[in-house]
């Protein structure tokens, strides 16, 4: 399918006969992949401020956060689903500063880490409203989980539930969920695709791992059963696979009702909705998950006589993913007999998702009009790699030079998150703008912060 938005000879976004370009409040034009207060005309701004203001006062290659984004992702998703509990997925991108803006939308936090819980520690995110991942906690994450008080810790597998209860102090219960494998596979690579039996998440149906974990835990009484979880992967754009995992969850639920007598109140059906990267692309809207999710689990629930569960929700791209971009300085442009290279000042250290999942972005060109056409190059990044390259068949004015800046839009999760210090490469600041307002939020990563973990000679 053909590119929805094209950029003209001077750089400014033209409307196909799709009209995929929406009118904001303002009478702007706003379109995907781009954050909502992305303007690319006539000054390319996100949250009011001049990417090319970011660039000067902060360099490149950055990360730019827009907090209003990602408020209004967060109160989309509280509307589509006003009685579920949201908890944004860390993993996606976690500072101190989204950690507010979560706690201040209303929403909990699903955290995988040690890392991930310090950082939420240190925001003052409070601990009830955190829910604990792994499938390899380590003991002293858990310890630590358990000393902050996370209000649910989900097992992943049978020896955590003896680890686990061994750690809960004298009168205190612990909330756990149950991470079960649904078998259902969705998921866009099949690096993050986590429903199906054959991979390493959860407590297998199938093998009888679920069953015995719910005995165990109830067994344990360090230890409260409130629900089941499942994840089944990670961008999915279409509802259809949440609909299949509802039904199974809530027969799963009914199982334990049955054998044990015991309604467990919460179903966790995890995160995964996908967003848009390309302009011809569309994510699961929260309103179409919701819609799906709340039909399927109430069905099943009310043929099974089961009450409708608390549902537990944990989007993480959904939330950051299209309110991030990156700035790139062009360094070097290069033409073979096949196509044109234009190298940028960054790759992927910190953006590995074209190399771990042969991910597609698209980019443009800001700071400068041009009136040269379009034509198609491969954005490649600095690292020495051949397959270090950010996008294949990217339409960027054929007049790009050294010193010009490009902007990839969706690089707000899984990509700060990610990122690395590769060929010795420090991770670019992140910078939070909203309401004309940039700061910075996680700063550059420089040569003393590398050299400082180097403590040979
Ligand atoms: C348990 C769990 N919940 C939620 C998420 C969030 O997924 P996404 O960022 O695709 O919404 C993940 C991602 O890996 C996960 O493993």
């Amino acid at each position: 399918m053909m590119c929805l938005l094209q950029q003209d000879q001077a750089g400014v976004l033209q409307q196909d006969q799709a009209g995929v370009l929406q009118q904001d409040r303002a009478g702007q034009e706003t379109a995907e992949p781009w954050s909502s207060t992305t303007r690319l005309r006539p000054v390319a701004r996100t949250g009011d401020v001049p990417l090319m203001d970011i660039v000067q006062r902060h360099g490149t290659p950055a990360y730019v956060m827009d907090e209003t984004d990602v408020r209004e992702r967060c109160r989309a998703f509280r509307a589509a689903l006003p009685d579920a509990d949201i908890l944004y997925a860390a993993k996606a991108f976690l500072c101190r500063a989204m950690a507010t803006w979560i706690r201040q939308e209303g929403l909990g936090l699903d955290v995988c880490s040690g890392g991930e819980l310090a950082v939420a520690r240190s925001a003052g995110f409070p601990a009830e409203r955190i829910v604990f991942h792994g499938n390899a906690k380590t003991p002293r994450e858990l310890l630590e989980a358990v000393e902050y008080g996370v209000g649910r810790i989900v097992v992943d597998n049978l020896a955590e539930i003896t680890r686990l209860a061994a750690l809960i102090p004298p009168g205190r219960r612990q909330q756990v969920l149950l991470r079960v494998v649904p078998d259902v596979e969705a998921g866009a690579h099949t690096a993050i695709r986590t429903g199906g039996e054959d991979q390493k998440f959860g407590l297998s149906i199938a093998s009888g791992d679920a069953a015995e974990a719910v005995s165990r835990v109830l067994a344990r009484p360090e230890l409260r059963l409130v629900g089941l979880h499942c994840h089944l992967g990670s961008q999915i754009r279409a509802a259809e696979p949440y609909e299949r995992a509802a039904r199974v969850m809530v027969e799963q639920l009914a199982h334990v009702r049955d054998t044990y007598g015991i309604v467990l109140p919460q179903l966790d059906l995890g995160g995964g909705l996908g967003i848009a990267y390309l302009e011809d692309e569309r994510g699961l809207t929260p309103e179409a998950f919701a819609g799906t999710v709340l039909k399927a689990t109430r069905d099943r629930c009310a043929a099974l006589d089961l009450p409708m569960p608390l549902l537990v929700i944990e989007p993480g791209r959904s939330i950051s993913g299209p309110a991030g971009l990156t700035l790139y300085r062009v360094i070097a442009v290069k033409h073979t007999l096949t196509r044109t290279f234009v190298a940028v000042d960054g790759g992927m250290s910190d953006n590995p998702r074209p190399s771990l999942y042969g991910a597609r972005y698209t980019a443009r060109l800001v700071g400068r009009r041009s009136a040269a056409p379009a034509r198609q190059v491969t954005l490649a990044g600095h690292h020495c790699e051949a397959g270090g390259v950010i996008a294949e068949s990217v339409a960027l004015p054929a007049d790009v030079r050294p010193g010009d800046v490009v902007a990839v839009p969706a690089t707000g999760a899984h990509h700060h998150s990610m990122a690395s210090t590769y060929n010795l490469t420090g991770r670019p600041p992140v910078i939070a703008v909203a309401d004309g307002a940039a700061r910075v939020v996680v700063r550059r990563e420089d040569i003393d912060d590398l050299l400082r973990r180097d403590v040979g000679l």
